[in-house]
């Protein structure tokens, strides 16, 4: 039965708001740009039509010229699947495989594109000309649609018309990843690209002589006009496709040529654009066939066939999903590994005295984490694999008992001096990639196959890793090694002011497919009222000035407990801060230095945050409110893993990782950016909220009761979104931190939040 969907119902009703949010984002950004996915409305899709039969605009004929050669040859390779196409537009290039694929019975189609409209058009179109046709249509994003392809298994993803050059490196990976994750092996996909050639060819397709495409341009700012309730002079802009030899890619923008304010009414925010200064609209890569193999290779799909035309313009490249082992496998054990790796880089920099003296009351030596780690990677490595070493597991169980005693200051128990614990560790590990290797026969397929035990790990591990990072900050005297590092002078400067979320129903909880903790799902909907959020984390700088207008001293800002903690404790500045001759300093990991004015807040407890919110009229968020400040995205309805998307963090999205001792300058991460414009939710400071630790609607406990079901309604409140000491394995929209609301020692600050 043929079908016509729209993914998903939520985006469409949010069409509008999300496009505003997306325009906002695009020219909030240095240098500013426009998301070119709106460039294909009704109107613009027949703009792109008529770009395809200008003269200069080679690609379409040369794609054409391959695909009317070969249509029946990639047919036969790819044998009796349901042919996909992303991006399918009008469907004209597509006539050619048509034509082969109805040349078997029981063809099926399914056409992809952003623009229902362009859709309804050409599926009236094909239906006349193939009768026969199973025909499917599915209006949406790429993202959104992806996890719908496998309902039409076995399939081919036909991606033409080179549309993969207008996606960036960081996009292009992920469109990549989303698409190994999606088929199954024997799947193929076919992908036309554009070949990198001569400037002025180049630069002829992408601005015709008809001014054909320049139209195109300008019809981005007209749609805004239309939906967005903006006043542009879109017919004044200019605009302009330049060649980058460097990047190779055709760069598409549009020019103001006098000052411009683009007012957004609908979301009440607005932009002053300068006379002359060009916004980016598209990009338009160009490719060499045996690079993009590569990369295609390095995502799970093998060459099968490599076509071009006669002037060897342009390459349509036929590629099969291999059976490669299950990419989430091999990411798990990728992440064991580094979370080892890190865990040895932390101890190197910690003389072996230091490793086993306690220097905490709050804190456990940090061989007790050691001996953690290698504990529960033994017993879980042996439920995983069905080997149980019992030997080694009752002399683990030793260990863990007394470092569990260590916690209680029973020092002088057995804990392993330094040396013994690496061995430890060491040997656990091997004997765990032996046992991997060689699991027995009922080896629970739920805890091996897919990873997960793998990915448990990496994020206990990992976890221990930022615990001792806190025991080592809390040395007396002892500065970790890693060096401080100044903020240079043209870091981004932080957006200012809140991003107001409108009301609806959100979705809370784990969004991705490797292991979570219990306590992150059930996945559910929450009705939120609409609020206000911080773009960015509260500043030392802003923190100051709560400290030195005696905001510590003023019992208005703090609740009652708050009141009793900060005399008991005799608080008076976060943790760390001293005024020496008038000038604030603060020691962090060991490290005094100039109180950075820029950087985030850190080491406040949750009475400080919530009395400094109160300071400034605001209060702090609830956990929820942080989520999908963090996740939502109006645009494909699918909540986000991370602020800036599905992607792995990475050092140019968030501060995490323990890179330095301190977190970094307060909006040097732009590109981290949620889908509402907040800044380094991801990394930094972990963000106190409102919220106490409770169970979600359906919980149940995995992979057992004390990770969290003990905590729940025990007076704890929730931090997100992790630190610059977190692991990037260990942390992600829907993580949920908690602690006691007088602890500071750990890596915390704050962002204000609202009623709106
Ligand atoms: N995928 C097309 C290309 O990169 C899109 C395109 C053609 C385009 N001409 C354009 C996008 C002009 C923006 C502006 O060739």
């Amino acid at each position: 039965m043929p079908t016509s969907a729209t993914a998903p119902a939520f985006a469409r009703e949010r069409g509008n708001e999300a496009f505003a949010f997306a325009v906002a984002s695009g020219l909030a950004s240095a240098p500013r740009s426009l998301p070119c996915r709106y460039l294909y409305d009704e109107r613009g899709s027949d703009l792109f039509d008529q770009i395809t039969r200008v003269p200069e605009y080679y690609l379409t004929r040369a794609e054409d010229e391959i695909l009317r050669a070969h249509a029946h040859d990639i047919r036969r390779a790819a044998g009796p699947t349901t042919l996909i196409e992303l991006g399918s537009g009008t469907s004209t290039k597509t006539r050619h495989l048509l034509d082969a694929w109805t040349s078997q019975p029981g063809a099926a189609y399914v056409a992809v594109d952003i623009c229902r409209e362009a859709l309804d058009g050409a599926a009236k179109v094909l239906q006349k000309g193939f009768p026969d046709l199973e025909l499917h249509t599915l209006a949406g994003t790429y993202e959104a649609s992806f996890p719908r392809f496998r309902q039409f298994s076995p399939i081919t993803v036909a991606f033409l018309g080179s549309s993969i050059g207008n996606l960036a490196d960081p996009q292009l990976d992920a469109f990549l990843e989303m698409l190994e994750r999606n088929l199954y092996p024997g799947d193929g996909f076919l992908l036309g690209i554009d070949l990198v050639k001569d400037a002025k060819t180049l630069e002829a397709a992408y601005d015709d002589g008809a001014g054909v495409t320049a139209d195109f341009t300008r019809n981005l700012f007209h749609r805004m006009n239309r939906e967005l309730e903006t006043t542009i002079a879109a017919d004044q802009i200019e605009h302009i496709a330049v060649w980058n030899p460097e990047e190779e890619q055709i760069e598409i923008s549009a020019r103001f040529p006098t000052n411009t304010e683009i007012r957004l009414p609908t979301i009440g925010q607005e932009f002053s654009i300068a006379a002359g200064e060009a916004i980016r609209t598209e990009i338009s890569r160009k490719f060499h066939v045996e690079s993009m193999l590569a990369r295609l290779e390095a995502h799970g799909f093998s060459r099968q066939e490599v076509y071009t035309d006669r002037e060897e313009q342009f390459a349509v490249l036929l590629t099969t999903k291999t059976a490669s082992p299950c990419p989430r496998k091999k990411r798990a054990s990728r992440q064991w590994e580094e979370s080892r790796q890190a865990t040895n880089e932390l101890l190197s920099a910690v003389p072996d005295p230091l490793l086993e003296a306690q220097h905490s009351r709050l804190m456990s030596p940090l061989v007790w984490d050691l001996g953690h780690i290698a504990n529960f990677e033994n017993q879980w490595i042996s439920t995983a694999t069905a080997t149980s070493r019992t030997a080694d597991l009752r002399a683990q169980d030793h260990l863990f008992e007394a470092t569990a005693h260590a916690r209680a200051d029973r020092l002088k128990l057995d804990l392993p001096n330094a040396t013994e614990a690496r061995e430890q560790l060491q040997q656990i590990r091997e004997d765990s990639r032996r046992r991997l290797r060689a699991p027995g026969k009922n080896a629970p397929a739920r805890l091996l196959d897919n990873g997960l035990v793998l990915e448990m790990l990496a994020q206990h591990e990992a976890q221990h890793g930022e615990t001792m990072l806190q025991s080592i900050g809390l040395i007396d005297g002892f500065a970790w090694p890693r060096p401080l590092r100044n903020p240079s002078p043209e870091e981004h400067t932080p957006a200012r002011g809140m991003a107001i979320i409108p009301a609806g129903a959100y979705s809370i909880g784990a969004a991705t497919d490797g292991f979570t903790y219990d306590n992150e799902s059930p996945r559910h909907t929450r009705e939120l009222a609409s609020f206000a959020i911080a773009l960015a984390p509260v500043t030392n700088r802003e923190f100051l000035g709560f400290v030195e207008a005696g905001g510590y001293r003023r019992p208005e800002f703090w609740s009652a407990a708050g009141n009793c903690w900060r005399e008991k404790a005799g608080v008076e500045t976060p943790l760390g801060w001293q005024q020496i001759n008038g000038e604030w300093h603060t020691t962090t990991m060991g490290h005094h230095r100039r109180l950075p004015h820029h950087e985030a807040v850190i080491h406040v407890s949750y009475f400080e945050a919530a009395a400094y919110a109160k300071f400034r009229g605001k209060r702090l968020p609830t956990e929820f409110e942080w989520e999908v400040a963090a996740s939502a995205d109006l645009e494909t309805g699918e909540p986000r893993i991370y602020p800036w998307g599905g992607r792995e963090p990475h050092p140019g999205l968030a501060d995490l990782d323990q890179s330095r001792p301190h977190p970094q300058t307060v909006g040097s991460l732009p590109e981290g950016r949620s889908f509402f414009g907040c800044e380094q939710m991801m990394g930094g400071v972990w963000e106190w909220t409102s919220s106490e630790f409770k169970p979600y609607p359906g919980f149940q406990a995995f992979p057992y009761e004390e990770y969290s079901a003990v905590h729940f309604d025990q007076g704890y409140r929730v931090l997100r979104g992790g630190s610059w000491a977190t692991r990037g394995v260990a942390i992600r929209n829907s993580f949920r931190n908690w602690d006691l609301p007088e602890r500071r020692q750990i890596f915390s600050g704050l962002r204000l939040a609202a009623d709106a």
